[in-house]
């Protein structure tokens, strides 16, 4: 019998109740779904790369056909090693369309084998995105209902100048003071 493996990838930076939708929808119609945090060194992230993993693992365990691992390099190469047949993404509106058509089709060029499949995530977050989140919580507006309630807690203690253990990600506060003092 086919056993259907996806990855779904993204940068998770941070985690929000939109990407836990796609999460649900995936594990539906997949066998099993792999959320893969892109390892970006050239990308500076609000969350280190251990703090997304733990994020993405503390709310996906309600869900047993689902995984969460990190990668670097292609996606397709990645994809192969997972013995995905997927990829899923998310379109939130008609201007994610362009960039996900784009990325999809030279991932198609770079790895025929693979397919992209788009869902489309509850239209109460269609218009959420962690970049966003990142933006009102930065500015001292209400994320609640937006990102699950322990991601809400740590975006408020990362504004508040909480830098990671681990230094990798970055405070919001350190690097506003940076900017300011390099003029
Ligand atoms: O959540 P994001 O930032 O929209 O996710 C983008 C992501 C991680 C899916 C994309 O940047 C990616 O796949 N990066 C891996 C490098 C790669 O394969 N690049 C070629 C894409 S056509």
């Amino acid at each position: 019998m086919k056993h259907t493996v996806a990855i779904y990838p993204g940068s998770f930076d941070p985690l929000t109740n939109g990407h836990l939708d796609l999460i649900d929808r995936g594990s539906k119609i997949f066998d099993e779904l792999v959320v893969a945090i892109l390892r970006n060194p050239e990308k500076a992230a609000l969350f280190s790369l251990e703090e997304r993993v733990t994020m993405l693992e503390q709310q996906t365990g309600r869900w047993k056909n689902v995984r969460v691992d990190s990668f670097e390099g292609l996606l397709v190469d990645y994809a192969l090693r997972q013995k995905a047949q997927a990829v899923l993404r998310g379109i939130r509106a008609i201007s994610d369309y362009e960039y996900e058509l784009q990325m999809a089709l030279m991932n198609r060029k770079l790895e025929p084998r693979l397919e992209t499949v788009f869902m489309m995530p509850a239209e109460a977050y269609s218009y959420l995105s962690s970049r966003l989140v990142k933006e009102i919580a930065r500015l001292g507006g209400s994320v609640h209902g937006l990102v699950p309630e322990s991601v809400e807690e740590r975006l408020r203690r990362r504004v508040n100048g909480v830098a990671p253990a681990d230094g990798r990600g970055h405070s919001l506060r350190a690097s506003k003071e940076k900017a300011r003092r390099s003029g």
